[in-house]
Protein backbone atom coordinates (compact mmCIF):
# COMPACT_ATOMS: atom_id res chain seq x y z
CA UNK A 1 0.00 0.00 0.00
CA UNK A 2 1.26 3.30 -0.99
CA UNK A 3 2.10 5.52 1.01
CA UNK A 4 0.14 8.67 -0.52
CA UNK A 5 -3.44 8.69 -1.78
CA UNK A 6 -3.77 7.17 -4.98
CA UNK A 7 -6.33 9.79 -6.13
CA UNK A 8 -4.68 12.56 -7.14
CA UNK A 9 -6.52 16.36 -7.25
CA UNK A 10 -7.91 15.69 -3.95
CA UNK A 11 -8.09 18.91 -1.35
CA UNK A 12 -8.21 18.39 2.15
CA UNK A 13 -11.21 19.88 3.40
CA UNK A 14 -11.46 22.12 6.73
CA UNK A 15 -14.60 21.91 9.51
CA UNK A 16 -15.30 24.88 12.05
CA UNK A 17 -14.82 22.24 15.14
CA UNK A 18 -11.26 20.97 16.17
CA UNK A 19 -10.42 17.48 17.87
CA UNK A 20 -9.54 19.38 21.16
CA UNK A 21 -12.74 21.59 20.72
CA UNK A 22 -14.85 17.69 20.80
CA UNK A 23 -12.16 16.53 23.69
CA UNK A 24 -13.40 19.80 25.88
CA UNK A 25 -16.80 18.47 25.28
CA UNK A 26 -16.38 14.79 26.30
CA UNK A 27 -14.22 16.05 29.37
CA UNK A 28 -11.41 13.41 28.26
CA UNK A 29 -8.21 12.86 26.11
CA UNK A 30 -8.26 11.13 23.63
CA UNK A 31 -6.44 8.48 23.48
CA UNK A 32 -5.52 4.57 22.02
CA UNK A 33 -5.00 1.91 23.98
CA UNK A 34 -3.20 -0.46 22.01
CA UNK A 35 -3.51 -4.32 23.07
CA UNK A 36 -1.22 -6.86 21.39
CA UNK A 37 -0.60 -10.24 21.91
CA UNK A 38 -1.16 -13.62 20.87
CA UNK A 39 -4.90 -15.18 19.96
CA UNK A 40 -6.21 -16.42 23.14
CA UNK A 41 -3.69 -14.12 24.88
CA UNK A 42 -7.02 -11.81 26.81
CA UNK A 43 -6.75 -9.42 24.79
CA UNK A 44 -10.38 -8.50 23.64
CA UNK A 45 -11.67 -9.62 27.57
CA UNK A 46 -9.33 -7.36 28.88
CA UNK A 47 -10.32 -4.55 26.66
CA UNK A 48 -14.09 -5.11 26.92
CA UNK A 49 -13.65 -5.14 31.01
CA UNK A 50 -11.20 -1.30 30.86
CA UNK A 51 -14.37 -0.21 27.87
CA UNK A 52 -16.76 -1.12 30.92
CA UNK A 53 -15.31 0.50 33.92
CA UNK A 54 -14.18 3.52 32.04
CA UNK A 55 -17.98 4.42 30.55
CA UNK A 56 -18.48 3.38 34.30
CA UNK A 57 -16.46 6.27 34.99
CA UNK A 58 -18.00 8.65 32.40
CA UNK A 59 -15.10 8.42 29.54
CA UNK A 60 -16.64 7.72 25.79
CA UNK A 61 -14.91 5.11 24.59
CA UNK A 62 -14.95 2.33 21.81
CA UNK A 63 -13.09 -1.27 21.44
CA UNK A 64 -12.30 -2.43 17.76
CA UNK A 65 -12.21 -6.38 18.34
CA UNK A 66 -9.83 -8.61 15.63
CA UNK A 67 -12.42 -10.59 14.85
CA UNK A 68 -14.95 -8.43 14.70
CA UNK A 69 -13.68 -6.27 12.59
CA UNK A 70 -13.01 -8.80 10.20
CA UNK A 71 -16.58 -9.10 9.78
CA UNK A 72 -17.31 -6.26 8.25
CA UNK A 73 -14.51 -3.30 7.59
CA UNK A 74 -11.51 -5.73 6.80
CA UNK A 75 -13.89 -9.07 5.20
CA UNK A 76 -11.90 -8.69 2.41
CA UNK A 77 -8.57 -9.50 4.84
CA UNK A 78 -6.87 -12.88 5.80
CA UNK A 79 -3.66 -13.85 7.64
CA UNK A 80 -1.12 -13.73 4.47
CA UNK A 81 1.57 -11.05 6.37
CA UNK A 82 0.88 -8.45 3.82
CA UNK A 83 -2.69 -8.66 4.72
CA UNK A 84 -2.14 -7.88 8.03
CA UNK A 85 -0.55 -5.46 7.52
CA UNK A 86 -3.09 -3.67 5.68
CA UNK A 87 -5.46 -4.87 8.50
CA UNK A 88 -3.15 -2.74 11.42
CA UNK A 89 -2.81 0.10 8.85
CA UNK A 90 -5.96 0.44 8.66
CA UNK A 91 -7.22 0.07 12.49
CA UNK A 92 -4.66 2.73 12.42
CA UNK A 93 -6.60 5.13 10.88
CA UNK A 94 -9.38 4.64 12.27
CA UNK A 95 -8.15 5.13 15.84
CA UNK A 96 -7.10 8.07 13.99
CA UNK A 97 -10.45 9.59 13.31
CA UNK A 98 -11.91 8.11 16.42
CA UNK A 99 -9.06 10.15 18.58
CA UNK A 100 -9.77 13.18 16.20
CA UNK A 101 -13.68 13.06 17.34
CA UNK A 102 -12.12 13.14 20.95
CA UNK A 103 -12.60 9.30 22.03
CA UNK A 104 -10.77 6.83 23.87
CA UNK A 105 -10.03 3.86 20.88
CA UNK A 106 -9.34 0.47 22.64
CA UNK A 107 -8.14 -1.75 20.00
CA UNK A 108 -8.08 -5.70 20.34
CA UNK A 109 -5.48 -7.12 17.48
CA UNK A 110 -2.76 -9.67 17.35
CA UNK A 111 -0.96 -7.04 15.24
CA UNK A 112 2.20 -9.14 15.19
CA UNK A 113 4.50 -7.45 13.67
CA UNK A 114 6.62 -4.49 15.22
CA UNK A 115 7.08 -2.35 12.37
CA UNK A 116 3.09 -2.37 11.50
CA UNK A 117 2.23 -1.17 15.06
CA UNK A 118 5.10 1.16 15.03
CA UNK A 119 3.66 2.93 11.80
CA UNK A 120 0.61 3.29 14.31
CA UNK A 121 1.95 4.76 17.10
CA UNK A 122 3.67 7.05 14.31
CA UNK A 123 0.26 8.65 13.34
CA UNK A 124 -0.63 9.13 16.87
CA UNK A 125 0.58 12.87 18.61
CA UNK A 126 3.31 11.70 21.28
CA UNK A 127 1.37 10.53 24.50
CA UNK A 128 -1.22 9.53 22.92
CA UNK A 129 -0.58 5.54 21.73
CA UNK A 130 -0.19 3.52 24.51
CA UNK A 131 0.87 0.07 23.92
CA UNK A 132 -0.18 -2.58 25.91
CA UNK A 133 1.43 -6.16 25.60
CA UNK A 134 -0.75 -8.59 26.94
CA UNK A 135 1.69 -10.94 27.58
CA UNK A 136 0.38 -14.54 27.63
CA UNK A 137 2.74 -17.05 27.07
CA UNK A 138 2.44 -19.92 24.09
CA UNK A 139 1.74 -22.31 26.19
CA UNK A 140 -0.58 -20.79 28.00
CA UNK A 141 -3.15 -19.98 25.37
CA UNK A 142 -2.73 -23.14 23.67
CA UNK A 143 -3.82 -25.15 26.71
CA UNK A 144 -6.57 -22.91 27.30
CA UNK A 145 -7.16 -22.96 23.33
CA UNK A 146 -10.92 -20.87 23.98
CA UNK A 147 -11.81 -21.24 20.18
CA UNK A 148 -10.53 -24.54 19.54
CA UNK A 149 -8.01 -23.00 17.15
CA UNK A 150 -4.42 -23.72 18.59
CA UNK A 151 -5.68 -27.67 17.47
CA UNK A 152 -6.25 -27.13 14.53
CA UNK A 153 -3.41 -25.24 13.75
CA UNK A 154 -1.45 -28.28 15.22
CA UNK A 155 -3.01 -30.11 13.10
CA UNK A 156 -2.27 -28.23 9.83
CA UNK A 157 -6.16 -27.42 9.71
CA UNK A 158 -4.99 -23.49 9.64
CA UNK A 159 -1.69 -22.33 8.20
CA UNK A 160 0.07 -19.10 9.36
CA UNK A 161 -1.27 -19.50 12.69
CA UNK A 162 0.05 -16.71 15.37
CA UNK A 163 2.74 -18.24 17.42
CA UNK A 164 2.62 -21.48 16.24
CA UNK A 165 3.20 -21.22 12.05
CA UNK A 166 3.41 -17.35 11.57
CA UNK A 167 5.47 -14.92 13.76
CA UNK A 168 4.30 -12.66 16.88
CA UNK A 169 7.28 -10.06 17.37
CA UNK A 170 6.68 -8.92 21.00
CA UNK A 171 6.97 -5.81 21.92
CA UNK A 172 10.10 -4.14 23.01
CA UNK A 173 9.51 -1.18 25.22
CA UNK A 174 6.07 -1.33 25.27
CA UNK A 175 3.77 1.70 27.79
CA UNK A 176 2.33 -1.72 29.96
CA UNK A 177 2.84 -5.61 30.23
CA UNK A 178 -0.06 -6.92 31.56
CA UNK A 179 0.70 -10.12 33.37
CA UNK A 180 -2.90 -12.45 32.79
CA UNK A 181 -1.86 -14.56 35.42
CA UNK A 182 -3.21 -11.93 37.66
CA UNK A 183 -6.99 -11.59 38.37
CA UNK A 184 -8.95 -9.91 35.25
CA UNK A 185 -9.37 -6.83 37.63
CA UNK A 186 -6.10 -6.35 38.40
CA UNK A 187 -5.20 -6.28 35.20
CA UNK A 188 -7.95 -3.83 34.41
CA UNK A 189 -6.84 -1.32 37.15
CA UNK A 190 -3.27 -1.77 35.86
CA UNK A 191 -4.38 -0.62 32.27
CA UNK A 192 -6.56 2.32 33.84
CA UNK A 193 -3.59 3.32 35.93
CA UNK A 194 -1.34 3.64 32.61
CA UNK A 195 -3.30 6.22 31.08
S1 LIG B 1 -3.83 -9.79 13.05
O1 LIG B 1 -2.68 -10.71 13.07
O2 LIG B 1 -4.16 -9.36 11.69
O3 LIG B 1 -3.67 -8.64 13.98
P1 LIG B 1 -6.45 -10.18 14.15
O4 LIG B 1 -6.31 -9.73 15.55
O5 LIG B 1 -7.11 -9.25 13.17
O6 LIG B 1 -5.03 -10.68 13.59
O7 LIG B 1 -7.29 -11.54 14.12
C1 LIG B 1 -6.89 -12.59 14.92
C2 LIG B 1 -8.03 -13.55 15.21
O8 LIG B 1 -8.41 -14.23 14.02
C3 LIG B 1 -7.62 -14.63 16.19
O9 LIG B 1 -7.95 -14.29 17.51
C4 LIG B 1 -8.38 -15.84 15.73
O10 LIG B 1 -9.66 -15.85 16.35
C5 LIG B 1 -8.59 -15.61 14.26
N1 LIG B 1 -7.67 -16.32 13.36
C6 LIG B 1 -8.07 -17.10 12.32
N2 LIG B 1 -7.01 -17.55 11.62
C7 LIG B 1 -5.90 -17.05 12.21
C8 LIG B 1 -4.50 -17.16 11.96
N3 LIG B 1 -4.04 -17.85 10.90
N4 LIG B 1 -3.62 -16.53 12.78
C9 LIG B 1 -4.10 -15.83 13.82
N5 LIG B 1 -5.40 -15.69 14.13
C10 LIG B 1 -6.32 -16.27 13.33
Amino acid sequence: MADQPVATNIVRAEGHVSSADREALLGQTAKTLWFTGLSGSGKSTLAFAVEQALIASGRACYVLDGDNVRFGLNRDLGFSPEDRTENIRRIGEVCRLFNDAGLIVLTAFISPYRADRDLVRALHPQGSFVEVFVDTPLEVCEARDVKGLYAKARAGEITEFSGISAPYEAPRDPELVVDTSQPLEACVAAVIAAL
